[in-house]
């Protein structure tokens, strides 16, 4: 039977590059996103491109229960999950003393509390087999504070700490945890951003670095990728 990987957020950016890559080498793939249109046509051209089989629920990730539901479905399939990436999550610019009323909840809901009811449903399970990888889409943002990064930077931090508190706890339990700490990456989230592409990391090169950590032998792990444009931060 085909290895399985979870990967949150998959329709789009980072995500999606990454559900490619697993894809590519013949991952079966859990994903979910808001939007179902998006879901079923990423299942159509995925399963007629590869050989591979997705399964997908529409959730928003920023919802609790919404969570537990996804954690449900993915139990529901009876298969080891072999890899998780914590990928969903959105930037909202705006700086802590004007930004939106709310926005720190909403991106520590989006961002940040995902990952942890996610990891915590699926990697009790990999720590009983003694097998698993784990990464976690932090960023730049995660260890650099800069004007209008705001409640964004303030959860991106927070992700590298479950992130690094995950590995200590999972070191001597065989599974692997990594950070992945992206600088600016051509997706959606910078529409409307007049930059040449140059400027940008291509998402797949963040999905390349990610397949790379995970086809370390065990013994090895990679605990943090950062990637910035050859240019630079933006
Ligand atoms: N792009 C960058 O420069 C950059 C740099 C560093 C880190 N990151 C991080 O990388 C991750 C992906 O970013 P991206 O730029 O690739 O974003 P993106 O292009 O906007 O794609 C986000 C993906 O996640 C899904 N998603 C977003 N919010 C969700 C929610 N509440 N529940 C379920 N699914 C959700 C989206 O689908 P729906 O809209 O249908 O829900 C989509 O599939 C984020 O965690 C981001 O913070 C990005």
């Amino acid at each position: 039977m085909s290895k399985l990987a979870v990967i949150t957020g998959g329709t789009k950016g980072i995500g999606r590059a990454i559900v490619e890559k697993f894809a590519a080498e013949r991952f079966d793939i859990v994903t979910c996103a808001r939007n179902r249109n998006e879901l079923e046509s990423l299942k159509k051209y995925l399963e007629s491109t590869f050989t591979m089989e997705l399964f997908f629920l529409p959730i928003d990730m920023s919802v609790r229960t919404q969570v537990t539901a996804f954690i449900e479905f993915i139990h529901g399939l009876g298969r080891p999950v072999d890899v998780l990436v914590n990928n969903a999550g959105f930037f909202a610019p705006g700086q802590v003393l004007d930004e939106k009323s709310g926005a720190l909840e909403a991106m520590m809901d989006a961002n940040l509390y995902s990952a942890y009811h996610v990891t915590r449903g699926l990697a009790p399970d990999m720590k009983a087999r003694k097998s698993g990888h784990i990464f976690s889409m932090c960023s730049v943002a995660s260890i650099m504070a800069y004007p209008n990064g705001g409640s964004y930077s303030i959860s991106k931090f927070a992700l590298l700490g479950f992130s690094k508190v995950l590995r200590a706890e999972l070191k001597d339990h065989g599974v692997r945890v990594t950070a992945v700490l992206p600088g600016a990456t051509r997706t959606a989230s910078w529409d409307g951003v007049e930059l040449p592409d140059d400027r940008f990391i291509r998402p797949e090169d963040v999905a390349d670095a990610v397949f790379d950590a995970y086809s370390l032998s065990p013994r090895s792990v990679v605990e943090e990728i950062l990637i910035r444009p050859q240019l630079g931060d933006i």
